[in-house]
């Protein structure tokens, strides 16, 4: 596409393929279309992904998980993109699996190292049939904060109340809340980009100092000031 304004990458957490996360994402897109951006789907249940194993050392090992499953394509791909929404179905009142087994995978595994995610724009979409859609959008706009992306306010948060598969486009106060979310994350990348063309800097200092470290670090000078 010529002139394309942002491209969003949407991560898909749903184990149900055309369910109501599959719906809203087409929507998503069709919005982003309108503005000119593209917004492409990664589906999980698409790829091969390992839970967490055994080893526990993920917090403090200084390479990236000795798994050799998908996941290492899927940061990446992220990485090119401008903007990421995670979209999940509320399962047993939490996370749906696919996307929790990927979050605990990606965060200690890979992006924790640079935070190669550092300054897009993130979005979060949560579906499920009536409870606790909250508890599993707070989980997402922490890790959308934790990896430095930048959120965008859009109004109220997009949850969708849908239990049936096509039950979400009956949720027209959800559905207009996603509307507004993407249009708010394309504008917020056209800014960002814009200034960068214009000033030939990025919008915003990229630190790659990984804070552990940095905390790590704070925590030595302030051990031996008490010495
Ligand atoms: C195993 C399972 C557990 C579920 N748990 C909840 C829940 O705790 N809260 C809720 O509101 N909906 C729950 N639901 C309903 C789904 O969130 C809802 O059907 C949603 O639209 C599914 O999205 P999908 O069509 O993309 O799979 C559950 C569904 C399944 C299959």
């Amino acid at each position: 596409m010529d002139n394309v304004t942002a491209d969003i990458l949407a991560i898909c957490g749903s184990t149900r393929v055309g369910g109501n996360t599959d719906q809203i994402l087409q929507y998503a897109k069709e919005v982003a279309l309108q503005k000119n951006a593209n917004l492409s789907v990664l589906n999980l249940r698409d790829f091969n992904i390992s839970a967490c194993g055994q080893c526990g050392d993920c917090n403090y090992r200084e390479n990236p998980c000795d798994f050799h499953d998908d996941m290492l394509k899927i940061t990446e791909r992220m990485s090119r993109a401008d903007g990421i929404i995670y979209a999940v179905p509320v399962h047993g009142f939490g996370m749906g699996h696919l996307m929790q087994i990927f979050i605990e995978r990606a965060g200690v595994c890979y992006l924790r190292f640079d935070r190669p995610l550092t300054n897009k724009v993130g979005g979060a979409i949560v579906t499920g049939r009536r409870y606790n859609h909250q508890h599993v959008y707070s989980q997402l706009v922490s890790n959308i904060l934790l990896n430095r992306m930048i959120m965008v306010g859009s109004g109220f948060p997009a949850l969708l109340h849908a239990g049936k598969t096509n039950e979400a486009f009956d949720d027209l106060e959800g559905m207009d809340s996603v509307r507004r979310m993407v249009e708010r994350m394309v504008d917020m990348v056209s800014v960002m980009k814009r200034y960068s063309r214009m000033t030939n800097d990025a919008f915003l200092t990229y630190n790659e100092a990984n804070e552990r470290m940095i905390s790590e670090n704070t925590l030595m000078r302030l051990k031996e000031s008490l010495i």
